[in-house]
């Protein structure tokens, strides 16, 4: 890529944020130009971020392409099993605990950039194999949310191939999925389905959200600048209940003033707990 071809990049941002909503002035610079560059290569145009300009504003659907490029949708279900052992043998029983004194029988859950739908059935399925029956006495949702609205349309559907099941036991296989008629397709089953509440929703520039008990928010966060990483902490720690716990990837870390708000419970599985009688040392 021409050194000098800081200004192209910004002027493909500006255009990219006028015809498209997304605010990739917030993404990695570095990232975005491995993104862009992949999509020139892809259509055979040179180095030069203003041709790519051009051709953009000459083929509107290549913006499409292009945004495609940057929401990589890369997920599995029990993506970092031990997070989700984590989850099912630490956060489910600290927090239902604490939700029988309080007497409360809600529980809300955010899966922010939730891609094609694995991370939160990943989610329902651990609920149900955690609390089996005593599951009906809960409200429990899933609010499943993606900037991507073909990622969305790929998890609503909820059927995917044997190889994305390739972490689940044959058992577990079966009392979660159906054999697509015909294919050698599984759809994931109602009991776990409607749990789960798909909506498109950019975290950068969409509404804010409250009173969740666990958010899982992982994978994402990586592609962000710094500054950007920062306002979302906070953010997500605005959109929990006191005692409520925050998720993220086990490649990511949390800094910025969240830290300091937030405590970790469990350094490996990233996993931090808002108690805002006590902010903790993380
Ligand atoms: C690598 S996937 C992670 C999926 C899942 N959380 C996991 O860990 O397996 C990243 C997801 O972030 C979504 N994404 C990227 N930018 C976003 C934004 N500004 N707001 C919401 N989602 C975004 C992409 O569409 C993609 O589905």
């Amino acid at each position: 890529m021409v050194l000098n071809d800081e200004m192209g990049l910004n002027l493909l941002k500006k255009k990219i944020y006028e015809r498209t909503g997304v605010d990739c002035s917030k993404y990695k610079d570095n990232y975005l130009k491995r993104r862009i560059d992949l999509r020139m290569k892809a259509i055979g145009i040179g180095t030069s971020y203003n041709e790519y300009y051009r051709f953009l504003e000459k083929n509107h659907d290549e913006y499409k392409s292009l945004l495609d490029g940057i929401t990589i949708n890369v997920t599995e279900f029990f993506r970092d099993a031990d997070t989700f052992d984590a989850f099912k043998n630490m956060v489910i029983p600290q927090l239902l605990s604490e939700k029988v004194k309080r007497n409360s029988k809600i529980l809300r859950i955010w899966s922010a950039a939730c891609s094609i739908g694995e991370e939160p059935y990943t989610i329902g399925i651990v609920l149900h194999e955690k609390l089996g029956p005593g599951l009906n006495n809960l409200l429990a949702s899933i609010h499943a949310t993606d900037i991507d609205g073909k990622a969305l349309s790929a998890a609503k559907a909820g059927i995917y191939d044997a190889e994305a099941l390739k972490k689940i036991s044959k058992p577990k296989v079966s009392k979660y999925f159906d054999v697509v008629d015909g294919s050698d397709k599984y759809r994931i089953k109602d009991k776990v389905k409607n749990l789960v509440r798909f909506q498109q929703h950019d975290l950068i520039s969409g509404k804010k959200f409250s009173h969740f008990d666990i958010i899982f928010c992982r994978n994402v966060l990586i592609y962000f600048g710094r500054e950007l990483q920062h306002t979302l902490f906070l953010d997500f720690y605005d959109a929990l209940n006191d005692g409520g716990y925050l998720i993220i990837g086990k490649t990511e870390t949390m800094t910025g003033e969240a830290k300091d708000k937030f405590t970790c419970v469990n350094t490996r599985e990233r996993i931090y707990k808002k108690d805002s009688k006590n902010p903790g040392i993380s």
